[in-house]
């Protein structure tokens, strides 16, 4: 059996996959006609040709504006669907997605619709492919304290929907510790907690996720290498990091993917697991994560297993469903 086959075969739980970026151009362009919205764009070329970032923000500029077509709850539901589809492709068994209801709600567009029609599709998902999922709600970090309270509070009637709620958007100038108290709150009402930090940020801002958030699982956290002492926490605690290598090198985290981390992590015994991110923005779901990463970076057969065993591990699905894929 070839890596790649290997890979293909493997059962897999994705961890972190932004359902925004899995917008690919030719439903956004199907989406925007008949909605009546305009985009800027002449075709699907023109989109793939505006695809060329430089950072973190450079990409979120245009995420957003891709974001502004979807404004139904069938919308939500095609959006959501076409992942799952991607998912059954590459033996994604389960998967946990993160929402951002802010760039809906703050354009107009209900809470209801957006959860609605993700949640129509997540069940579609489980009974028609067999894919399980959780829904984690993100707040927007470059918005106020106060905003992400009303998020959370907007979220309480869908509770039973949501895993977790997790912070994402411009991390550099917008440290975990912003959102200490809605976390807080967000922990005391029941839900787990995750957070993007050290994909440009520094170590400190994993240190907060860490103490200040309390977080269950960190987002990316590649940066937490320069730090010996943080190391040596992740690892005792057996701390999750999603890590995301096609993003990291379009964002330009890493100049280049035999350059990336995540195998020395692997070695040094964190719990790294392997997702897509934004895979319509950065050239490929899981499968094609795993594939660049064990060519670019020699992976063995073990290493590859290690990876996709660590996101049963790392997700939060039950012990007997842990034990049930590993
Ligand atoms: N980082 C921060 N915010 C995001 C990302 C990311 O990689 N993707 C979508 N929103
Ligand atoms: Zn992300």
């Amino acid at each position: 059996m070839t890596q790649n086959e290997l890979i293909q075969a493997l059962p897999k739980a994705e961890l972190h996959v932004h359902i925004e970026g899995t917008f690919e151009p030719e439903l956004m362009f199907a989406i925007a006609q008949r909605n009546g919205v305009a985009i800027p764009y002449q075709n699907i070329d023109e989109v793939k040709a505006a695809y060329q970032f430089h950072n973190l923000q450079s990409f979120l500029d245009i995420y957003y504006a891709g974001a502004n077509v979807l404004l139904q709850q069938q919308d939500f539901y095609d959006l959501a669907w076409a992942y799952f589809e991607r998912c059954a492709a590459d033996r994604v068994v389960h998967t946990e997605i993160f929402f951002d209801p802010q760039t809906h709600t703050d354009r107009g567009v209900a809470f209801a619709t957006v959860i609605n029609g993700l949640q129509a599709a997540c069940d579609d998902a489980k009974s028609k492919l067999g894919i399980s999922s959780h829904l984690i709600m993100s707040f927007l970090r470059h918005l106020s304290e106060e905003a992400a309270f009303a998020t959370l509070e907007q979220a309480l009637p869908y509770q039973s929907q949501i895993i977790a709620v997790g912070l994402d958007s411009s991390e550099l100038g917008h440290p975990p510790s912003k959102f200490a108290r809605v976390f807080a709150k967000a922990r005391e009402l029941g839900f787990l907690v995750v957070a993007h930090a050290g994909e440009e940020g520094p170590p400190e801002y994993v240190w907060e996720a860490l103490d200040v958030l309390k977080v269950n699982r960190i987002d990316h956290g590649v940066r937490a290498e320069e730090d010996a002492h943080l190391m040596q926490r992740l690892i005792a605690d057996k701390m999750p990091l999603t890590v995301c290598p096609l993003s990291n090198l379009k964002l330009c985290v890493v100049n280049d993917m035999a350059q990336h981390n995540i195998q020395r992590l692997l070695k040094q015994g964190v719990q790294v697991t392997v997702n897509s991110d934004d895979p319509a923005y950065f050239g490929g779901y899981v499968n094609a994560n795993f594939t660049t990463i064990a060519e670019a970076l020699q992976l063995s057969a073990d290493e590859i297993k290690q990876l996709a065993a660590n996101s049963f591990e790392s997700a939060f699905i039950s012990a007997e469903d842990k034990q049930y894929w590993l």
